[in-house]
C-alpha cells in the first residue's frame, strides 16, 4: 500500500541538497578526506562546567519526571533575570517566558498558534528554511518571501513589505548572511509591525555569537508595544545543539498561545536541561558573557579571520561577519555548481540557493573546522578554482 502525503507536506519544496549530500556520502565511502563547512553545528564541545552540572542533575530523581509544559518556574525566572541584565528588558517570568525544545520548535509552532490557513507569513529570502516551511507551509499558511540584498546590508526594506500579513520573521545576527542589525533598524521594524498589525517573530538564536565590538540587541529593547516575540537558544551560545533547549520571550498573549499549542504536542524540555539553562545563563555577570562563552567566541573569531584572509588571497571579496559562525561568500555562477567544484577537492559548502532565490550566487561556509583544516581547505580551493 502506498500512503499519499497530506497536501501541506507535498507543498514543501524539493530538498535541493539531496543530490550533493549523496555525492558527499559517496566520497566519504571512497575514503576521500572531507572538510565540511556545510552544517551549522558547532564542532566544539559543550563547556565542561555545563556537562558536569547536567551529570549531577541526572542523579536527582526529581529531574526524571515530566516537566511542567509551561517551563520550570526557576528557569523562567533565570531567563527573565538574564534579559534584565543582558538587554535591560523587564519581562514577567510567569507570563512572558516559554521554554522550548530548541528554538526551531517554537519558530514553527508560533504559526500554529496565530496563523490561519491561507493567511500570509512574511519570511526573508535568503533565510533559515523553518520560517517559510515548518512555520508557514505546515500551517497551511502562505509564505511570502522578501529579499535581503547586499546593497542594504542584508536588511529588509520594511516599507516595501505587504501590509496584510499575519506575521513577519526577522533574524539577526543572520543565518545565512552573517549580517547584523542595530537598535534603529529594530525600532523601525517594530513600528512597522504595530502600524500594520503584524506579529513580529524575532529570531535571536545567535545573539551571543558576535565578534569584535558588536553586541547584538534584543527586539524587546525597542518593541513599541505588544506583538513581539523573540526566540533564543542555548545551541550556539554554549555549543548545545544536540540537547535541544531554547526559549521564547515577549508579548504575554503570544507566549500564552505558543504554550497552548505546545501543551497539546510536547510535554516540555527535560528538567535537567532546564536546570542547565538556569546554571549557564546565571554565569553571565552584569550581562557580560562568561569566560566559557568568551573562549568559544575567541575560537570562532580566529577561524573567521583565517578564512576571510585566505579567501581574499584567493580573490574573493568578503568582509568578516560580525555575527554567527557563517561566511556568506559571493561566487561566480550558480551556487550548486560552485559547491560541486569544491566537493571535487573534498571541501563541502552549502549552496546559497537552498536558503531562497536570493541566495543564488552565494555559498555559506560554517566555521566549524579547526584552523589547520581551514588552511588545508583553502589550499585545496586554490587548486580547483
Ligand atoms: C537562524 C536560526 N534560528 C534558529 C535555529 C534553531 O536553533 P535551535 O533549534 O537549535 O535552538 C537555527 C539553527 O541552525 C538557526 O540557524
Amino acid at each position: 500500500m502506498v500512503f499519499d502525503y497530506a497536501n501541506r507536506l507535498k507543498l514543501l519544496p524539493p530538498y535541493l541538497f539531496a543530490e550533493i549530500e549523496e555525492k558527499v556520502e559517496r566520497k566519504r565511502k571512497e575514503g576521500v578526506d572531507i572538510i565540511d563547512f556545510g552544517i551549522g553545528d558547532p564542532d566544539l564541545p559543550t563547556p565542561r562546567p555545563i556537562v558536569e552540572f547536567i551529570k549531577r542533575e541526572l542523579d536527582d530523581p526529581g529531574n526524571h519526571r515530566y516537566p511542567s509544559s509551561a517551563g520550570e518556574a526557576d528557569t523562567r525566572k533565570a531567563i527573565a533575570q538574564w534579559y534584565k541584565e543582558r538587554f535591560k528588558v523587564d519581562v514577567d517570568p510567569n507570563g512572558e517566558v516559554a521554554i522550548l525544545i530548541g528554538s526551531k520548535e517554537g519558530l514553527a509552532n508560533i504559526c500554529r498558534a496565530f496563523v490561519n490557513p491561507g493567511e500570509k507569513v512574511l519570511a526573508p529570502d535568503p533565510a533559515y528554511p523553518v520560517y517559510a516551511q515548518g512555520g508557514a507551509l505546515l500551517t497551511d499558511a502562505v509564505p511570502v518571501r522578501f529579499p535581503l540584498l547586499p546593497e542594504r546590508g542584508f536588511l529588509p526594506d520594511m516599507e516595501s513589505l505587504p501590509t496584510d500579513a499575519r506575521m513577519v520573521y526577522l533574524n539577526y545576527p543572520n543565518n545565512p548572511t552573517g549580517a547584523v542589525c542595530d537598535e534603529e533598524f529594530l525600532l523601525g521594524a517594530s513600528r512597522w509591525c504595530i502600524e500594520t498589525d503584524t506579529i513580529l517573530c524575532y529570531d535571536n538564536a545567535y545573539s551571543e555569537m558576535t565578534f569584535d565590538d558588536y553586541i547584538a540587541p534584543s527586539a524587546l529593547q525597542v518593541a513599541q508595544g505588544d506583538g513581539t516575540i523573540e526566540f533564543g537558544s542555548m545551541s550556539k551560545t554554549f555549543n548545545m545543539t544536540g540537547y535541544r533547549i531554547g526559549y521564547a520571550v515577549g508579548d504575554a498573549d503570544l507566549i500564552s498561545g505558543l504554550k497552548k499549542v505546545k501543551s497539546q504536542i510536547d510535554s516540555g524540555a527535560p528538567k535537567f536541561l532546564q536546570r542547565a539553562v538556569t546554571m549557564a545563563l546565571g554565569a553571565y555577570e552584569g550581562g557580560e558573557r562568561p569566560q566559557m562563552v568568551k573562549d568559544n567566541i575567541a575560537v570562532y573569531q580566529r577561524r573567521r579571520n583565517v578564512l576571510v584572509t585566505g579567501l581574499r588571497r584567493l580573490g574573493f571579496k568578503v568582509d568578516p561577519p560580525k555575527g554567527t559562525f557563517y561566511l556568506w561568500l559571493k561566487v561566480d555562477g550558480p551556487s550548486l555548481e560552485f559547491a560541486e567544484r569544491l566537493l571535487s577537492a573534498g571541501v563541502v559548502v552549502t549552496p546559497g540557493i537552498g536558503f531562497g532565490r536570493n541566495g543564488e550566487g552565494y555559498v555559506r561556509m560554517a566555521t566549524t573546522q579547526p584552523v589547520e583544516r581551514i588552511e588545508e581547505a583553502l589550499e585545496r580551493m586554490a587548486k580547483v578554482l
